[in-house]
């Protein structure tokens, strides 16, 4: 085991995964409403999320979130423009924020459409506004979403990529061999500085990365998603019993 402890929990399916997460969101956003009178998430891109954003939309959840005071981040984006069918923008856009309350200035893109370095830049500098940042300070997200690939990425942090050595800045762009493309993330210690990590995790083609990043040496080079450590926050891994199928150990 490396040394960061983390919350594992194993549920049956996405389905108990992504209830157990939308469960989890409404209480950190209402001790962070109680607490500072407004909640800011970095919301996750890919496909696992969308299940959990469509039932914090659903009338289940919906009215559980004080969406008012609720300020909505990327943790990566798609060099692709919004309405693009690779946006996590647009999946996010379309799954839970054009069906809650939530005021369309605190929602804050990374724009994939724009150049990708100037891009980062402008992420960086809207950051450190909305959480009124002195240089060299650091966003403390009250949660941060993350996924995690087969390859064990998250966000964009992608093994053997540049972005894994940003730790000067907030947001970067990050150059993905494997896809001969950029990608937009915030960078490690943007992720390390959160409150709350949760990463859903789902799918046995995920078991082996995420049986490494949990029970192998830490080598987050090879697996990003093991280099998310919050000294002062906690990360839980919200995993579906297919992804946890190797697993050692776990909660
Ligand atoms: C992205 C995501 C990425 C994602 C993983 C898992 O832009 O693709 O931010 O980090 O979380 O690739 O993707 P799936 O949920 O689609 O398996």
């Amino acid at each position: 085991m490396n040394d960061t402890q983390r919350e594992v929990v194993v549920l049956p399916d996405l389905d108990a995964v992504s209830h157990e997460a939308a469960r989890r969101f409404v209480a950190i956003a209402n001790d962070a409403i109680a607490a500072n009178a407004r909640f800011t998430v970095a919301l996750a891109g890919g496909s696992t999320p969308e299940r959990l954003y469509r039932l914090l939309a659903s009338e289940a959840y919906r009215d559980a979130v004080p969406w008012a005071s609720v300020y909505v981040f990327f943790g990566d984006e798609r060099c692709v423009p919004p309405d693009d069918a690779e946006s996590n923008y647009r999946m996010a856009s379309e799954s839970l924020l054009s069906h809650v309350p939530i005021m369309p200035e605190r929602i804050f893109r990374l724009e994939g459409e724009r150049d990708p370095q100037s891009a980062a830049v402008t992420y960086d500098a809207r950051l450190g506004d909305v959480f009124g940042l002195s240089p060299g300070r650091l966003p403390q997200f009250d949660l941060v979403l993350l996924g995690m690939g087969p390859d064990g990425h998250t966000a964009s942090l992608f093994p053997h990529t540049e972005g894994l050595k940003v730790v000067e800045r907030l947001a970067a762009a990050n150059y993905v061999p494997k896809f001969d493309s950029w990608r937009l993330t915030v960078t490690y210690p943007v992720l390390d500085a959160a409150a709350n990590v949760i990463f859903l995790v789902g799918g046995a083609e995920k078991a082996d990365a995420l049986q490494q990043v949990l029970e192998g040496p830490f080598n987050p080079d090879e697996y990003p998603a093991q280099g998310v450590r919050t000294p002062d926050g906690t990360v839980t891994f919200l995993v579906d019993a297919a992804a946890a199928s190797t697993l050692s150990t776990a909660s």
